[in-house]
């Protein structure tokens, strides 16, 4: 039992003096113990009893953040790319925009190919064809009935395709079936379709010199972009797309650089189907990449499962609706994670949800000419069907 005197602290200071000097029993290494403390100061203890063991369960739920926050130290920036500057008006005619670009006009455009692996976006699959629709060759479309993360997926493109009888006589479709592999990395499955998609351009009737979109889904060039590509000459033979990033719908514009899509001078033989940097030319404001712009809370849930960056859902709360829900409608991070930046001004200034933005000027014709059917895409109407 402990003497009274304990819960004085002027007391114990008395009796701390006497255990250091003359050793009892019974309470004895509790009073060293205090003896301990006692040489140590106020906030030093504070430190071992709450700082510490703290930060060890803030690094347990917190790790990827703060590898994220110090990234400037573990990892230099990419080379930056040579940005091309890119000139539009709809009344300037095709062989100034040509030559403002220093490029000449050709005396017939190039066929166009569009290639994209589909997962589910019949929405922004619609939007796409419908804008590019004008300067397309062949639409070519592969799906497989796996995710990369090698889960099974119906063919989404087949139950829907009576919506794009628009574009049947120029379609390609293809299907692959998943290789259902346990745990392996999904950028191998992701891969494996995309060498799926290089046999299907063949099959569509890729040339030498037909140009080819090699983009996501998500990822829409504006028409105008592909109709001046088709027409130049002396464009590079690969050059990536600089896109206006969106993030959940057309309310958000996201300070996140979208360069991944890319246009190719086909090369038979040579053209692999890639959506990594593969050359350092980027051409400026090229269309729109609107990422996770889904209809319905469940397609989010879909995508944050189903897609190459399953490991960031690290809590299954990650994955409640209701959150979701709230998420969208701030502008937040679905996966609480902070800007894939390079130094520590970028992290801190991009850090935080997305501003609310309330332009709708520039965005896809189709969207705007069907914006009833697509209203969640437009800003003020970030609440999702549930289901
Ligand atoms: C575009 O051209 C049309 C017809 O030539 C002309 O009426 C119109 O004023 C022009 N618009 C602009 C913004 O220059
Ligand atoms: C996926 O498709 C392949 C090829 O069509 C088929 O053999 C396989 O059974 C399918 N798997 C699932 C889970 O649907």
């Amino acid at each position: 039992m402990m003497p009274d005197g304990y819960y004085s602290s002027k007391k114990s200071d008395d009796l701390c003096e006497d255990v250091c000097g003359q050793a009892t029993r019974g309470a004895l290494s509790m009073l060293r113990l205090r003896c301990l403390l006692r040489g140590l100061d106020i906030k030093t203890i504070i430190f071992l009893l709450v700082i510490v063991p703290a930060s060890f369960v803030g690094i347990y739920l917190h790790g990827q953040k703060i590898s994220y926050f110090l990234r400037p130290l573990w990892q230099s920036p990419p080379k930056p790319f040579i940005d091309i500057p890119h000139y539009y008006h709809p009344n300037v005619s095709m062989e100034t925009l040509c030559k403002l670009h220093g490029w000449g006009i050709r005396e017939f455009p190039r066929r166009v190919f569009d290639a994209v692996l589909f997962n589910n976006e019949v929405d922004i699959l619609t939007i796409r064809w419908n804008e590019l629709y004008p300067y397309i060759t062949q639409f070519v479309l592969l799906e497989s009935n796996s995710t990369f993360t090698g889960l099974p997926k119906p063919h989404y493109f087949a139950i829907n395709r009576d919506q794009f009888k628009f574009i049947e006589t120029r379609l390609t479709y293809g299907t692959i079936g998943g290789r259902f592999r346990k745990g392996e990395n999904p950028f191998v499955e992701e891969a494996y379709q995309r060498v799926a998609l290089d046999q299907l351009l063949k099959i569509a009737g890729i040339e030498d010199d037909d140009l080819l979109i090699m983009s996501d889904v998500d990822e829409i060039p504006s028409g105008h972009t592909i109709n001046l590509l088709r027409w130049c000459d002396d464009i590079p033979p690969i050059l990536h797309l600089h896109f206006r990033n969106y993030l959940y719908s057309f309310e958000f514009f996201w300070h996140h650089k979208s360069w991944r899509a890319s246009v190719h001078r086909y090369q038979m033989g040579k053209t692999r189907y890639a959506h990594y940097r593969q050359t350092d030319y980027l051409l400026a404001d090229a269309g729109w990449h609107c990422s996770f712009c889904f209809r319905h809370i469940k397609e989010f849930i879909f995508k944050m499962k189903a897609y190459s960056h399953y490991d960031r859902v690290r809590f299954s709360h990650y994955l409640n609706p209701k959150r979701i829900q709230d998420v969208i409608c701030k502008g937040a991070d679905l996966y609480d994670m902070l800007p894939e930046e390079y130094t520590f001004k970028d992290i801190i200034g991009k850090m935080g949800p997305i501003p609310h933005s309330y332009s709708s000027v520039y965005l896809p014709a189709y969207l705007l000419n069907n914006a009833e059917k697509y209203k969640y895409l437009l800003p003020g109407n970030c609440k999702r069907e549930r289901g």
